[in-house]
């Protein structure tokens, strides 16, 4: 048996999935394949093919010494198994052409393509979101990452041609029609690596929850920009730029998804752009590079908006731009961007693709 889950780009909505935010992600064409069967005794023994890399385990029990990628697949078994589903061991392969460490949800889709494989071995039908909040689960106890559920919601709901809108206060989503005439989504990897577990995002999740509990807020979506303006005096500086972060980035998205919805593309482009300002400036998630490709990008012909997307500290930029400037664009930007950092960024163009699925093979 086998199944797919694709890694995903945030058009809006950058670290206010864990501030009940609204997010606006969709999936890319680019997926985790994972190809298993169940045995009746043994190990669990998974393989990347591409790696050449090998693991097998007798238990679901985790381990430090454990190779990451194999807590993410171990950790969504132990999950399915704390759930009350029996685990057989399986055998695995594991081929992925998601980017890794360039903030397009590489491990989400790894956890999604275990868990949709591990659903048909086990004969189990878990609703969408449960199958999210499960691999969120694994990430949170497995990894130590405290990621909020849009990377897990996006490899699973989303859908071919449409931006999901997920409300992470109330998990209900809408799929938001997106394929507007000559316009596309260019994906530009900046080579600078970050990794979730090196604590810089949980430092960041830590400082958002200190700053709502000096508010005496319960929600971030009790307030909005104004309101926060009127009450944050006190705050500390660091505090007060997150939270002026999260109030206009979740008026932001929410403006987004109605320029989207109303087919008003300048607008979504001027909003991506505010978008990158605010978590360079307020909630200092960039870097160097990250500024130097929106900057260069931005200054473009043919290029309606250009942000930073995901976590940040590295990985990708996400642009929308005019298709018939693309190679012009694509040029213009590898070249600067050169001169400027040493670095060749990698550089794709991907329509809205669709979630994680079973396979027939
Ligand atoms: C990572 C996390 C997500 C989200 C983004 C920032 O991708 O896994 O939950 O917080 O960062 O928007």
């Amino acid at each position: 048996m086998a199944a797919q889950a694709p890694g995903r780009v945030n058009l809006i909505g950058d670290h206010i999935d864990y501030n009940d935010g609204l997010v606006l992600p969709m999936a890319i064409d680019r997926y985790t394949v994972i190809v298993g069967s169940s045995k009746t005794d043994g190990d669990f023994q998974f393989y990347l093919p591409d790696r050449d890399d090998f693991f097998s385990s007798s238990d679901l029990r985790l381990d430090d010494n454990h190779p990451d990628w194999a807590k993410y697949i171990l950790g969504v078994l132990k999950q399915l198994e704390l759930g009350g589903s029996s685990m057989p061991p399986l055998q695995a392969a594991i081929v992925s052409n998601v980017p890794i460490g360039a903030g397009l949800s590489s491990s989400a889709a790894l956890a999604v393509a275990t868990a949709t494989l591990a659903e048909q071995l086990a004969g189990l039908a878990l609703t969408p979101m449960e199958k999210a909040r499960l691999c969120q689960r694994a990430e949170h106890e497995s990894v130590g990452v405290p990621c909020g559920i849009m990377d897990q919601a996006s490899a699973v709901l989303c859908q071919r041609d449409s931006i999901l809108e997920l409300d992470c206060q109330n998990k209900e989503f809408r799929h938001l029609p997106f394929s507007p005439d000559g316009l596309g989504i260019l994906i530009t990897n900046s080579m600078i690596q970050h990794s979730l577990a090196d604590g810089t995002y949980a430092a960041r999740r830590d400082e958002c929850q200190r700053c709502a509990s000096q508010l005496g807020i319960q929600s971030w979506r009790d307030l909005d920009p104004v309101k926060f303006e009127q009450i944050s005096g006190n705050l500390p500086e660091n505090l007060a730029r997150r939270g002026q972060h999260i109030v206009t980035e979740i008026s932001r998205a929410r403006q987004a998804s109605r320029a989207i919805e109303a087919g008003q593309w300048t607008r979504l482009g001027k909003l991506m752009v505010e978008s990158h300002e605010s978590l360079r400036d307020q909630f200092q998630v960039s870097c160097p590079e990250l500024d130097l490709l929106v900057d260069f990008t931005s200054a473009l012909p043919g290029v309606l908006g250009s942000r930073m997307t995901g976590a940040g500290f590295g990985g990708c930029t996400v642009s929308l731009i005019k298709l018939s400037e693309r190679p012009y664009i694509e040029q213009a930007i590898t070249t600067k961007f050169h001169a400027a950092t040493g670095i060749k960024p990698d550089m794709f163009v991907s329509p809205p693709a669709e979630g994680a699925k079973a396979m027939n093979v």
